[in-house]
């Protein structure tokens, strides 16, 4: 049975990310798991917290009826009504339950916000370094993407921003903290994303979407207080999710906010709503709505996460390599000693180290970790980066 043109190009293209996971499964059968050091998956370590288990705990003995049935789209009422008042809270925005609607992860709030915005041909603006599915969710929802680069400390070309944004743009993507760098973008940075965007819909007399894909809000290690978009730019939407702050990326559950301030709020919502029942999401599960619900103001043990990202951070620039530290979610970005990330990919995978070309995510010239393993794994890869760079240098 021939499958659509499309899915097999994108099958094509994401071929080396199986041809990886082929690799590390020979490497691992050949030299034994606790022989090789897997840095590939962004896959949350940290269980659920105490407070998750007890609610569920509660929940599964609570008799209350009409808790399993369908409910209206955007979720329980008071779920929503949780969500907003905790997410006020945080970011000073006077926000409503009507402004939030429960998802099953970012990446079905992401995908519903770019059903309800885009028309065919339709382009979406990426700021680079980025996560690599954006594309096909772009895609998926009949736009096109364009990418944006990045400069010093993977903050975007801002000249560049200005340039891609078109006639045709609906919507600026980004994501911070940043799947892969780790970056946190300042509020400077944020600010000047937000003006850029609206000097052009002055420019073209459109009207474009600012998408923020926080799924890593909280995962944040330094003191400053997180950045939020709201007040730079009126047409912003926040994808989230509960994937890695409360560890439940199996659970699929997460939310959309939309600022309070949004031009035709009501339309927009209208729209989302409809995408997440037709894209056959239909609502975020009911027992994780619950549960999230009585949890927003819980995360995972962030300090344990810290810990890593200081010993893995501290060690690589030990050992030479270039290293921009991050603020933030389970990834370092280092500077690949080979221009060429995918070779040096390959040197590291010979030393049963295995990470992932940036050339993936917007980013030659690097290549990312999780350090969202055990510490043994941690430690353990240590030689094999320190033999992979000696070796580079060497050549
Ligand atoms: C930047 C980014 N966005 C979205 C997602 C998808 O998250 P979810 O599990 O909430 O769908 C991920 C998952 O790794 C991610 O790294």
């Amino acid at each position: 049975m021939a499958v659509s043109e499309a899915v097999r190009g994108q099958l094509e293209g994401a071929s080396w990310i199986r041809r990886m996971f082929e690799e590390g499964i020979r490497l691992t059968a050949e030299h034994g798991a606790e022989n090789v050091f897997d840095l590939s998956l962004g896959n949350p370590l940290l269980e659920p917290p105490q407070e998750f288990r007890d609610r569920l705990l509660e929940l599964a003995r609570d008799e209350a009826p009409n808790t399993h049935r369908y409910m209206p789209n955007p979720g329980f009422p008071e779920v929503r009504a949780a969500v907003a008042k905790s997410l006020a809270r945080e970011s000073g925005v006077a926000l409503d339950g009507g402004d939030i609607i429960m998802t099953n992860g970012a990446s079905s709030s992401l995908n519903t916000i770019l059903r309800a915005l885009l028309d065919p041909g339709d382009e979406v603006v990426i700021l680079t370094p980025f996560f690599v599915e954006y594309v096909y969710y772009i895609s998926h929802n009949n736009g096109v993407h364009k990418l944006v680069g990045f400069k010093d400390g993977f903050m975007p070309d801002m000249d560049d921003l200005e340039a891609k944004i078109s006639p045709r743009t609906k919507a600026v993507m980004m994501n911070s903290p940043n799947n892969p760098t780790g970056v946190i973008y300042p509020e400077s940075v944020v600010a000047e994303i937000g003006k850029r965007i609206g000097d052009a819909e002055d420019r073209f007399g459109t009207e474009i979407a600012l998408i923020t894909d926080e799924p890593y809000r909280k995962l944040i290690y330094t003191d400053e207080s997180y950045p939020f978009v709201f007040k730079h730019h009126p047409r912003t939407i926040v994808a989230s999710s509960h994937s890695k702050d409360l560890g439940l990326a199996g659970e699929r559950i997460g939310y959309i906010a939309i600022n309070p301030d949004y031009p035709d709020k009501g339309e927009m919502m209208e729209a989302m709503v409809f995408s997440l029942r037709t894209l056959g999401f239909v609502n975020a599960p009911a027992l994780m709505q619950r549960l999230v619900a009585g949890l927003q103001d819980v995360t995972v043990d962030v300090s344990e996460y810290r810990k890593k990202r200081d010993f893995i951070y501290d060690a690589l620039t030990d050992i030479g390599y270039d290293v921009v530290k991050p603020g933030g979610a389970f990834y370092l970005f280092p500077k690949s000693p080979l221009e060429d990330d995918v070779e040096f990919v390959r040197t590291l995978q010979e030393k049963m180290v295995l990470v992932v070309p940036g050339s993936g995510f917007g980013g030659p010239g690097y290549f990312r970790l999780s350090f969202s393993v055990p510490d043994r794994v941690l430690e353990g890869s240590l030689n094999g980066f320190r033999e992979a760079l000696a070796e580079v240098r060497a050549q």
